[in-house]
């Protein structure tokens, strides 16, 4: 066996088991976090350094440290799933691997080697494998993300980076394990701008969201749902998930990567997954008024969200300061299932992999 790269300590004091079996039975979405936490640090000269698992602690920090003035900080989010032969796998975690660099390079911060990123991930989920949720649509949710730690209040990039990497026991993302979700459209604020940090997965693009998003449950909906900032018509995502539309002849579409939208992984997954099915889906701008125009003549028959929190998300309702309309009958869609299906039919080993995704690290 190979020698772990994150030297481990283990928790003195680790939840109690049977504690831990009530706290991960129906846990929600990012409430339950297991007994350890992965880091490792990068300094300017010493490079990347000191690997660790430890027990999950308050981050002791300088109050100059430049994220908490600056904002340069970035993360990642995939899961771990138990399988039913017992066995652990991550899904394409190499995937986030690679985007994690991308959006290290973009808020101009030192880029974590792959291999520390797979090992973080694949050793911390190894040590807390008793806080694997077993139900159906559970998860172990891993947090990597990385933030600006040098004491300075000069405006550049920092010298110091902490990499951290938190697990929690997850459940369905919407409270109350919503079948459909509604969206409103936001026509006040935008979330990227061309040139900006749309598609890096920055904590700085869901902060610009939140006053979106605070809007949308004052008017009753789930999520919010933006607009390109250029033109204000065409549809971009929501605030922390991709969007696909399913139409009347068979085909989808989704909006393309022009660099204000995050490149997300299960966007990825179910354009490939619709492509093998010999499934038509561009990936083209769609702007409000044709969606709202679509589903008014049943063109538009699905739409759903999709991202590794919320998986697939099928939206029943569309709502803004001037219209409300509905998709199909607000029912979740056929196409929408199936796609969803076959994704997490993957995800837990159920069936045949074509692309290699699931990592098996148990
Ligand atoms: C994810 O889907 O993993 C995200 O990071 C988005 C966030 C809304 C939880």
């Amino acid at each position: 066996m190979t020698q772990p790269t994150f030297a481990f300590s283990p928790h003195a004091t680790p939840v109690e088991a049977s504690e831990r079996a009530g706290r991960i039975v129906n846990p929600g979405f990012g409430r339950v976090f297991t007994d350890h936490m992965a880091t490792m640090r990068w300094s300017e000269g010493k490079g990347w350094h000191d690997p660790q698992i430890t027990a999950r602690a308050p981050i002791v920090m300088d109050p100059a440290s430049a994220v908490l003035h600056y904002a340069q900080e970035i993360f990642e989010g995939l899961k771990a799933y138990s399988l039913d032969d017992g066995g652990i796998a991550l899904f394409r975690p190499e995937a986030n691997a690679a985007r994690f660099q991308r959006s290290a390079h973009r808020l101009a911060m030192a880029e974590l080697p792959e291999r520390y990123f797979l090992d973080s991930c694949r050793e911390l989920t190894l040590a807390e494998r008793d806080w694997i949720p077993g139900g159906e649509g559970s998860a172990l949710y891993l947090r990597p993300f990385m933030i600006a730690s040098e004491t300075f209040l000069g405006v550049k990039p920092s010298a110091e980076y902490l990499y951290c990497v938190i697990a929690s026991a997850v459940g369905n993302y919407w409270p109350g394990g919503a079948k459909s979700v509604s969206l409103w459209v936001s026509r006040e604020f935008t979330r990227a701008a061309p040139g900006g940090t749309g598609d890096a997965k920055c904590g700085g693009n869901y902060a610009a969201s939140l006053l979106a998003q605070s809007e949308a449950i004052r008017q009753g909906c789930d999520q919010v749902v933006f607009l390109d900032a250029v033109e204000r018509r065409w549809v971009e995502e929501l605030g922390g998930m991709n969007i696909f539309f399913v139409f009347d002849d068979g085909t989808m579409l989704t909006p393309p990567l022009t660099g204000t939208i995050l490149p997300g992984v299960t966007r990825d997954s179910i354009l490939t997954l619709a492509r093998d099915q010999g499934i038509t889906v561009a990936e083209e701008r769609y702007s409000i008024d044709q969606w709202q125009a679509d589903a008014a003549s049943g063109r538009l028959v699905e739409a759903f969200a999709c991202g590794t929190a919320a998986v697939v998300t099928p939206i029943g309702k569309v709502s803004s300061a001037d219209f409300a309309f509905q998709i199909g009958d607000g029912q979740p869609g056929a196409r929408t299932s199936q796609l969803s299906k076959r994704l997490t039919d993957i995800q837990r080993a159920r069936s045949d992999d074509p692309h290699g995704w699931v990592q098996r690290i148990a």
